[in-house]
């Protein structure tokens, strides 16, 4: 079949097609990245992202350096760059009184400059959260992402514009958005920093790697160490890999030559004004006074320059709040001091500024340091203490887990006594021995982990810590298989500890749901032998639980009415309770949404598990491997026989899907899709897509140039649709 690809002329037509793709996905891309809200489905952007990639391939001279495609990452470098900023980066000065006094004297040391009587009202400030990443300078020149820089020793920086342009909070390009005009110079000032869960995804990955037995590879002390390595990653492919993330927080340079003449200083994306205007060696132009230029731009303020910051599509943490005064400043650190254990970065303290841009002025500078701002500190989320012991423990798979037990020392808000090990490799590569003096880190709700020993400490009898042979509460063996990073109990239910582990799970709030059988309880259950298995929960009686020491005939009746209350479930969470390896509460819903009935996942075949959302090659051969074992059939069986049961659902496979039952035919050249694009989008919404025309066509989608199949479908009254209404019908179905 003939496809006109190549040598095809870049018309008006193809032009506005391209900038309108691109103005699409950056919208989207921001919606998602930025304000957490994107508006059409994964798959959907995905199919605009390869139509842009296509169009490109076939005309090059489209492609910018703003392009979403630019973010891939993929230059190599020797040596970093060093880069003057146009204005300098300053630090800040640190108020170390963790106490509210620290802001206080901050606010009596503004009253006192800024020579305001006590009859004055109080002084308006923005109080903002002090991230723990590193500073980073973003050159703008019209609107475009020219530079990104590190803050070196203030005055120059290293060139780390690659690496940068990977993360996907940046935007290339500024957006322009009603009055407020993009400087023609604009350096962005703010902070690259690694979230928490994507620091610790990140940290699991390092150690699959190291137990695959990758050389070079190792796992990271904290998010702003992870962060650190990657903005100064010589491999821009490697930098790409790692989820870094941005917040903006105020301006260096802001100059406006052409603000009156040319307010939408860079309205035509496609053209490469970056390239022929700036050349290879260009500095950003010195410039006097941000905040003049910013007052003239209308921004009176640093809260309106936040503002602004965000309208230009950059990111800027919601918690910057105007405060009044004193007590303003005082309440914003202390709120901020409860919700930090709860953000989903990790932070240092606040950074109070002066909100009046004028008066930022009047206060000025000492040496490098503006009086205007000052950051306030919280305690620190690493402290040192002694490893008392190193304990084995046994989780719910038979995970053994190595543990040390500490001096309990206080940090990130809570005393802790425990910190994981996580494996044998970890504990080998940390070596971390019975004895040391270690550094505990806990930030946020994330466990407690040591990060580090104090070599300097050590005593000399220490011996390296080793991974037990046998179980240490069976005495099975303890297996580890190949390319897993854990070792394991082999001894399955024959364990008491997987056992207690796997009846605690089942009864859990999130599974079960039995409220009053807490783990004290499982244990004496198991030691004494009372249960062997979940299923026997269902068949205690008032007797055998009395018979427990301090076991209460009234709390005793409590366990079994709320045992009794159990029976009634949904199939999600009977799924969720039987603790199949990888399958966590979402995985759980969605395979009860799937299927509908226990039966068919218990039967569904590995590919079949495939289709479930979210459901990749690990999952499904989990779900299989424990259906096929008939200890676990069994189990099943009993409990429903117990009693145990949830109402039917409507499974998904069969309904959901919109376009289920519906075929497809694809004919002729389409502008915006490759062939396979299209037909993987149709499939994706449940269609069949099928090479001929037959009176069954749900409909026939014609591009160009489409030849016989068009005449059949006609002849035959099969709908036709053009490549519009197809983007239409794909966009009526986006999630
Ligand atoms: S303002 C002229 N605001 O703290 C004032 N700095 O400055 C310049 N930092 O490494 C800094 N969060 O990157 C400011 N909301 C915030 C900040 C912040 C973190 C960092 C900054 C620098 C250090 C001291």
């Amino acid at each position: 079949m003939p496809m006109k690809t190549d040598a095809a002329d870049l018309t008006p037509e193809v032009q506005a097609h391209y900038d309108e793709l691109r103005a699409q996905l950056a919208e989207h891309a921001h919606r998602y990245y930025v304000l957490d809200e994107p508006s059409i489905a994964d798959a959907q952007y995905d199919v605009l992202y390869q139509s842009l990639e296509k169009l490109e391939a076939q005309f090059p001279q489209l492609m910018t350096m703003d392009s979403p495609t630019q973010r891939v990452g993929g230059a190599v470098l020797d040596t970093f760059r060093s880069v003057e900023h146009g204005q300098a980066m300053l630090s800040i000065r640190t108020e170390t009184d963790t106490t509210p006094q620290g802001a206080v004297s901050f606010d009596e040391r503004m009253r006192k400059e800024l020579s305001l009587d006590d009859s004055h009202p109080a002084i308006e400030y923005v109080a903002e959260l002090k991230f723990d990443g590193l500073a980073m300078n973003l050159t703008y020149f019209k609107g475009v992402l020219v530079r990104a820089a590190t803050r070196g020793d203030g005055l120059f920086g290293e060139e780390v514009t690659q690496n940068i342009r990977t993360i996907r909070q940046i935007p290339l390009k500024l957006k322009t958005q009603g009055t407020l005009t993009v400087p023609k110079w604009l350096e962005i000032r703010g902070e690259v920093y690694m979230g928490r869960a994507d620091f610790e995804a990140l940290n699991e990955r390092q150690r699959l790697k190291i137990a695959q037995g990758l050389k070079n590879e190792k796992t990271f002390v904290n998010p702003r160490n992870a962060a650190a390595g990657a903005v100064r990653q010589l491999d821009s492919k490697i930098a790409a890999q790692r989820p870094l993330s941005f917040f903006a927080y105020g301006v260096g340079v802001v100059l406006n030559p052409e603000v009156d003449s040319n307010p939408l200083l860079f309205s035509s994306p496609h053209q490469p004004v970056v390239e022929e205007t700036l050349g290879d060696d260009w500095s950003v132009p010195k410039a006097s006074s941000s905040n003049q230029s910013l007052m003239s731009l209308g921004i009176k303020d640093h809260f309106s320059l936040l503002q602004a910051l965000k309208a230009w599509g950059l990111p800027v943490a919601d918690q910057a709040t105007v405060v009044q005064g004193a007590e303003g400043l005082v309440q914003f650190h202390q709120a901020m001091g409860e919700a930090r254990a709860h953000l989903p970065f990790d932070i240092d303290g606040v950074v109070y500024k002066v909100n009046r841009l004028d008066w930022q002025m009047r206060l000025g500078f000492v040496t490098r340091e503006p009086r205007w701002a000052v950051a306030h500190k919280y305690p620190a989320q690493e402290q040192m203490t002694t490893v008392l012991d190193i304990d084995v423990q046994v989780g719910r798979t038979g995970k053994l887990t190595p543990v040390a037990k500490l001096k309990p020392v206080f940090v990130g808000g809570v005393t802790v006594t425990n910190a994981t090990l996580h494996n044998e490799l970890e504990a080998t590569r940390k070596d971390v021995r019975v004895g040391d003096t270690v550094i505990v880190r806990r930030a946020g709700d994330v466990i407690p982990e040591v990060v580090g020993v104090v070599l300097e400490d050590r005593q000399a009898q220490s011996v390296p810590f080793k991974m037990p042979l046998y179980c240490p509460v069976c005495g099975s063996l303890a297996v580890k298989e190949a390319l897993e990073a854990d070792h394991r109990c082999s001894g399955g239910f024959l364990c008491s500890a997987q056992r207690k582990q796997a009846i605690w799970h089942f009864a859990s709030k999130r599974a079960m749901d039995i409220e009053d059988l807490g783990e004290k309880l499982i244990d004496q259950l198991v030691d004494t032998k009372s249960i062997q298995s979940v299923a026997d929960l269902y068949r205690l009686d008032l007797n055998s639980l009395v018979s427990l020491e301090r076991m209460a005939q009234k709390s005793a009746s409590n366990v079994l009415a709320s045992i009794e209350a159990s029976k009634k479930t949904t199939l999600s969470r009977f799924l969720y309770a039987l603790g199949i390896r990888h399958v966590g509460e979402s995985t759980a819903k969605d395979l009860a949404m799937h299927f509908g009935e226990l039966d068919r996942i218990r039967s569904a075949s590995e590919e079949e598990l495939l289709l479930v959302n979210d459901v990749g090659p690990v999952v499904a051969k989990s779900v299989r491997e424990f259906f096929a074992q008939s200890y676990h059939s069994d189990l099943i069986e009993q409990l429903q026989v117990l009693g145990v049961h949830w109402p039917k659902i409507q499974a998904q496979a069969d309904t959901q899907l919109p376009l289920l039952g519906q075929t497809y035919v694809i004919t002729g050249t389409l502008a915006r899709f490759a062939r396979d694009d299209a037909k993987a989008a149709l499939e994706r919404l449940g269609a069949k897509v099928s090479g001929s025309v037959s009176k069954k066509t749900t409909a026939l989608i014609a591009g160009l140039e489409a030849g016989s199949k068009l005449d059949k479908a006609i002849a035959l009254e099969v709908k036709v649709l053009d490549e519009d209404a197809f983007v239409a019908l794909l966009q009526a179905h986006a999630a």
